[in-house]
Formats: C-alpha cells, structure tokens, sequence
C-alpha cells in the first residue's frame, strides 16, 4: 500500500468511499468539476491509499499560502485501526511544511463524535476554544 496524489480520474472511486462513509457531509464541491479545480489549485497535496487499485483511504489537503486546510479524511471500515490515517496526515503535513506552510486546520461538526474523539486523541493538534467559525455561501 501506498500513499499518492490524488488526480481527476479518482472522482468516482473517491464519490464512492464518501458515500458509504457515514459522518462524511457531501457538499456542491464534492460534485466532478469542482473536485478537478480544488486539485488544480492545490497540486500533488491531496492524498489517497489505494488496494488492488480501488482506494481504501484519502484525504483532501489544501492551503491559502499561509494555512493549510484539510478536508475529507477518511478510512473504509475494514482497513481502520492500522495506522493509515495517521501516515496520510503525516505526509500531508510534510507536503504542506515543504511549501512554507507550517500551521494547519481542519473544521469538525460539533454532533460527530467519532471524528471529535479521532482529532482529540491526535498527538500535535489541539481542540480551538478561542475561534467561533463564521461561513458564508457569498453575497446576497
Ligand atoms: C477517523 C478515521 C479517519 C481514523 O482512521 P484510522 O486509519 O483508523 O486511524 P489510525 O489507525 O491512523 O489511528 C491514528 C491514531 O488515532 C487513534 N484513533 C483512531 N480512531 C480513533 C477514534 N475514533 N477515536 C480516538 N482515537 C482514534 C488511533 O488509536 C491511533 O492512535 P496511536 O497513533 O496513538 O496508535 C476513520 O475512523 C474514519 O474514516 N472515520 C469515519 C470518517 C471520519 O469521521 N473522518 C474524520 C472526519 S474529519
């Protein structure tokens, strides 16, 4: 098994994964044109694991040049509890540290405990008390 970049041609194989993965919110940007754009603009950053050339874990990595923002961790069931997780968010953060971006976030909802228990149990990341999220779809 090994980590690459994800590319375009992932898209089903990746939709699949998101899909049969509960606490994974699939949202507009997750549709083809959208995914292909965020891996244009975020070049060799997103990351996948792959078996038999179906992918059994992934990872969405992008940056602002100053943070970097990560999305869409997940893991198949059957291949959880060995460590893959882990070894993509370290190579991630190595791609990002290689581009001068040392500092990064990910946004989890407050009703996903799974994830919560995920991030709060990482060595190195620490759970924000101070920063309330606003989001916006754009003017109106
Ligand atoms: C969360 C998830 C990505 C973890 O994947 P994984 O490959 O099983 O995780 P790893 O084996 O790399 O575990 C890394 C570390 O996290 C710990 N960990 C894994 N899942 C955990 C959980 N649910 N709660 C607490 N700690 C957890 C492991 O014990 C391990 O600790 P260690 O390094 O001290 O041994 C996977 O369970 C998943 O895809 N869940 C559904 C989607 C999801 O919630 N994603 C997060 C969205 S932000």
């Amino acid at each position: 098994m090994q980590i690459r970049a994800i590319i375009p041609a992932d898209h089903a194989a990746l939709l699949a994964l998101w899909q049969r993965t509960p606490g994974i919110c699939m949202r507009p940007e997750d549709a083809y044109e959208p995914f292909c754009r965020y891996l244009a603009r975020n070049p060799e950053l997103s990351l996948l694991i792959e078996t038999d050339g179906t992918p059994i874990a992934c990872l969405l990595v992008g940056h602002d040049g100053r943070r970097g923002y990560l999305q869409h961790l997940v893991v198949d069931a059957p291949w959880r509890g060995r460590g893959l997780a882990r070894a993509l968010l370290d190579e991630a953060l190595a791609r990002l540290a290689a581009l001068g971006v040392g500092k990064s976030h990910v946004f989890v909802l407050g009703d996903a405990p799974e994830a919560l228990d995920f991030w709060q149990a990482q060595q190195g990341w620490s759970a924000r008390t101070d920063i309330q999220v606003f989001s916006t779809r754009g003017a109106s």
